[in-house]
């Protein structure tokens, strides 16, 4: 390749990168339950803000492990349906919006009582 080409290709990925900074910094929510608008955030608004308001989930940070559990949980104690091919995807919603980030050092985010 081309050195001039190979300084084209660089530029375009450093353009790509701030634009996907810019990005993940607006964060945007819907104004009624709190939640952050993102992919699936509709199949998870429909099937986890039926029984209880978004606290329960938007206030805690977990990897997609506990995130699983979690459905297991509502779905063996609380009642909660089998979600199918949603399951997958919302469990992306979660990983993604409300994974383990530095945020999970924030003692002020409570921890749910997994045993
Ligand atoms: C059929 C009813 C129902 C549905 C649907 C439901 N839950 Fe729950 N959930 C409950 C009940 C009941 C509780 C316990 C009482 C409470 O916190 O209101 C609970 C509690 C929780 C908690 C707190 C657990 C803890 O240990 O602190 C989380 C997190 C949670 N739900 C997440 C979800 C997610 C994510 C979904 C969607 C996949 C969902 N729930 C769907 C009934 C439900």
């Amino acid at each position: 390749m081309k050195t001039r080409n190979l300084y084209k290709l660089i530029g375009l990925v450093a353009l790509f990168a701030s634009v996907a900074t810019v990005e993940a910094e607006e964060v945007e929510k819907d104004p009624l339950s709190g939640m952050i608008i993102a992919e699936n955030w509709n199949l998870v608004k429909a099937n986890c803000v039926v029984c209880h308001s978004t606290k329960g989930f938007t206030q805690i940070r977990l990897d997609r492990k506990n995130w699983e559990k979690i459905i297991k949980l509502m779905q063996e104690k609380n009642g909660l349906w089998p979600l199918g091919e949603m399951e997958p995807k919302i469990l992306d919603y979660l990983e993604e919006n409300y994974g383990l980030s530095d945020e999970h050092h924030n003692p002020k985010i409570r921890r749910p009582l997994l045993d």
